[in-house]
């Protein structure tokens, strides 16, 4: 069982130092570990060219054409069995380099999409996609922040859900290692080493069981699904988790707020079949009624947009 440990932080800090303790556990409960910190790799942002899901949908293997260092992260989580992943907030949220690596991860490793591709595959008796694409994987995530307050780290652990998305990996656990900058360093902090250590022990034993069986490691949250407190309100009583994308029933009762999310919507959920489903549904939809508008246009098209294309010499006319 190979669990892989990530910091997206500085070496020999805060994050790096966690995610080690958790693998110090991971081992301890049987796991082959592998440490990475990413802080010193180039990890480009994403160009939206869609080179790596036209490869998937033309018989390819996914790849990504930027040539940096993003095939030696994505190799490393596509062997692992379990992840344990730590990520600086910066200015919130998890540092810009995390986000980087999402947004070339996940859209390429859209799993409703490539279990479209695969059964086309097999049906076609066509090389098959890398068969790591299909696996069960489990993850854990340390945000780590300096504030000495929790309001200044707000999207720093539900941005973190993003990273498993697209793979439907099942989150286990989560910590939110913030006040980092009065603490001067989490050794001091024996709880929290603590912590983050049964996060690593807990990724570990989840390997192999089924995702409702894995038993949540963190505080409790708002949404019963992804555990965050982050909800979105707007007029009427139904408001929504937007790391999920699930509605839920708020209610105050004795000046508490609850939500409800029916079993309904708990099962689209961003991060299951039904969830992944959808949404690869809502883009196949999207191309059904683009194409034939950008068909019928394709006269006219061109000329409403020369404007914009000689947007300098247009602008100072
Ligand atoms: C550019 C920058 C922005 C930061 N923004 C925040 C922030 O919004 N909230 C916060 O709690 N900490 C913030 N920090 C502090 C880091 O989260 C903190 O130093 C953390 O320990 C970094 O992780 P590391 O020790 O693993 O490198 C910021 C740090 C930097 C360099």
């Amino acid at each position: 069982m190979k669990v892989l440990g990530l910091s997206f932080g500085r070496k020999m800090k805060c994050g790096e130092i966690m995610v080690k303790e958790a693998l110090f556990k991971a081992k301890e409960a049987g796991a082959d570990v592998r440490f990475i910190n990413t802080v010193d790799m180039n990890i480009q942002h994403c160009k939206g060219c869609g080179a790596c899901s036209a490869a998937r949908d033309r018989g390819k293997e996914v790849k990504c054409i930027i040539k940096d260092d993003y095939e030696i992260l994505e190799q490393a989580v596509l062997d692992a069995d379990a992840i344990v992943i730590a990520a600086p907030v910066y200015a919130i949220a998890p540092v810009g380099q995390f986000k980087n690596f999402i947004d070339r991860f996940g859209p390429s490793r859209d799993r409703a999409a490539l279990l479209a591709e695969q059964d086309k595959r097999k049906k076609e008796g066509k090389p098959l996609l890398d068969e790591r694409n299909f696996k069960d994987r489990y993850v854990g995530y340390i945000s780590v922040g300096g504030a000495s307050t929790q309001n200044w780290v707000s999207l720093g652990l539900p941005s973190m859900h993003i990273f498993g998305f697209s793979l439907k990996m099942k989150v286990v656990g989560q910590v939110d290692a913030y006040d980092q900058g009065r603490k001067a360093n989490p050794l001091f902090d024996e709880e929290l080493m603590k912590q983050v250590g049964e996060l690593g022990k807990r990724v570990t034993e989840a390997v192999g069981k089924p995702y409702d069986e894995v038993e949540w490691f963190g505080e409790e949250g708002t949404c019963t699904v992804c555990h965050n407190n982050l909800i979105t309100v707007g007029k009427s009583t139904t408001v929504e988790c937007p790391v999920c994308g699930i509605k839920g029933k708020l209610s105050i009762v004795d000046d508490e707020i609850k939500v409800e999310f029916s079993e309904k919507e708990q099962k689209r959920a961003r991060n299951t079949d039904i969830g992944l489903q959808e949404h690869y549904e809502e883009i196949q939809g999207m191309i059904e009624v683009c194409v034939p508008k950008l068909m019928a246009a394709k006269d006219t098209l061109p000329k409403m947009l020369e404007k914009y294309k000689n947007f300098e010499e247009e602008i100072n006319k």
